[in-house]
């Protein structure tokens, strides 16, 4: 039997294209490790989207190389073996093979062809890819990521995705209901449907709310979940949050990040949302440092934050990105200045996601309970809104939801207790 080893870097659709991929090598008979050094096969999912993500690629293979056995094979996958291609063959000698995100129906071939000693590079995009013959090999019963849309039509100036997952196209409707309904039938009650752009999806005759209000409509789904936007409120499984990047909250900035909105209209999409949704949890990403970022703009970002009072963000300096568009400003942000101005604006996020977290002290909520803590002989649970929460309870609470009441918060994670009556009563008295 042989084994495949597979570490995954980046977004949730790395997380949910790694799980294809061991779908694909499972048909083959692969069995999947968790230890590298027993590995047949070790494969690096890696993202692309900033230069310290690669940076820690490149160590990470420096390590994982010593593992490499004789007859073994090592292959990077992913965004940056897309965008560096060839290249990742010169640059690490023991790397076989390197497979963009539209190339992994060719594991097992290329696998085959790297024992007898053929180095590979797979990167062409497929225009109709959607790996709809494999079953992704998924771990967890009753949690699933659900793919509906690979690739990305936006033109973000600071962007490398559409140069590293090609242009975008959506699953059939029928496709992604007839796969959540299996999942359901096996016991699965949350999903979360990945896409970079998932408010774009059309499928040639269904947008994105048609999908929400068919995948919302199956058996057994209590929880469903996505990475961004729209016609959420009349489907009751969607939960109550939505991540929504904003990236910098100064129009002049939006418009040469090329984002297809301006501040007011941010602001009108969140005011528009959270009259449709009441307690909706909001978090969104934020870049520092565009080129061209003037103090005035950066302080326009941090009275958005302030103003929008989001739940969470994720802070990014602008890293540069070879052949996409804004590598052509000139009017670089000092290394520094991106340091100062990201410090300053953790600070802000902080704060104000603190002061709503103090305020949900209290409050009663339905958690779906993941698994053990990190730390310490707790649950980890979460919310609808996307809140993680510890709680004491037996392990087979695991995979259940309950009704708990929030005890304490760090500012950015829960204590709770759980409240002893039947679950399914609260919950549709909550609602
Ligand atoms: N530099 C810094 N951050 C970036 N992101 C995307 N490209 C870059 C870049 N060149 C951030 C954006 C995006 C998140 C996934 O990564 O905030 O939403």
């Amino acid at each position: 039997m042989r084994t495949v080893y597979i570490e995954t870097y980046g977004c949730q659709m790395n997380v949910s294209d790694s799980e294809l991929m061991f779908g694909v090598l499972g048909r083959e008979g692969y069995v999947r490790t968790e230890d590298p050094a027993a590995a047949d096969v070790l494969l690096v999912n890696t993202c692309a989207v900033r230069d310290h993500a690669e940076q820690r690629v490149l160590g990470r293979m420096g390590e994982l190389k010593r593992y490499k056995r004789p007859g073994d094979v090592m292959g990077v996958v992913g965004c940056m073996a897309q965008r560096l291609g060839p290249k990742l063959l010169e640059r690490v000698p023991q790397v076989d093979l390197v497979i963009g995100p539209d190339g992994y129906r060719a594991l097992p071939e290329l696998i085959a062809r790297a024992r007898d000693g053929q180095r590979a590079t797979e990167v062409t995009f497929k225009q109709w890819e959607h790996y709809e013959d494999v079953p992704p090999a998924r771990d967890n019963p009753t949690s699933a990521f659900v793919t509906v849309q690979r690739g990305c039509d936006y033109r973000c100036t600071f962007c490398i995705v559409p140069m590293t997952r090609g242009p975008e196209r959506s699953r059939k409707l029928a496709d992604v209901v007839g796969e959540v309904a299996r999942l359901a039938d096996g016991g699965t009650s949350e999903v979360t449907l990945l896409g970079q752009t998932v408010n774009s999806y059309h499928d040639g005759e269904h947008d994105f709310a048609d999908l929400l209000r068919a995948v919302g409509a199956v058996d057994g789904i209590r929880r469903l979940r996505f990475t961004s936007l729209t016609a959420m409120a009349e489907t009751p499984a969607v939960c109550e949050y939505v991540h929504l990047p904003v990236q910098s909250g100064s129009s002049r900035t939006l418009k040469r990040m090329l984002r297809r909105y301006d501040r007011q209209q941010y602001l009108d999409v969140v005011a528009a949302l959270r009259a449709a949704m009441p307690g909706l949890a909001l978090s969104t990403d934020i870049i520092v440092g565009f080129p061209g970022e003037s103090e005035d703009d950066f302080q326009e970002t941090l009275s958005l934050v302030e103003h929008v009072a989001f739940d969470d963000a994720y802070t990014f300096k602008y890293s540069v990105r070879e052949a996409t568009p804004a590598v052509k400003i000139k009017d670089h942000v000092p290394e520094e200045l991106k340091t100062e101005r990201i410090g300053r604006l953790i600070e802000v996020v902080r704060r104000v996601a603190k002061r709503k977290n103090m305020g949900l002290v209290g409050t009663s909520h339905e958690v779906l309970v993941e698994g053990p803590a990190k730390r310490g002989d707790l649950l980890q649970a979460r919310t609808r809104t996307n809140k993680i929460a510890l709680l004491e309870g037996p392990a087979d609470w695991i995979g259940t939801y309950r009704r708990v009441r929030f005890t304490g918060t760090t500012g950015s994670t829960f204590t709770a207790w759980p409240l002893e009556k039947e679950p399914e009563e609260l919950v549709t008295a909550w609602r």
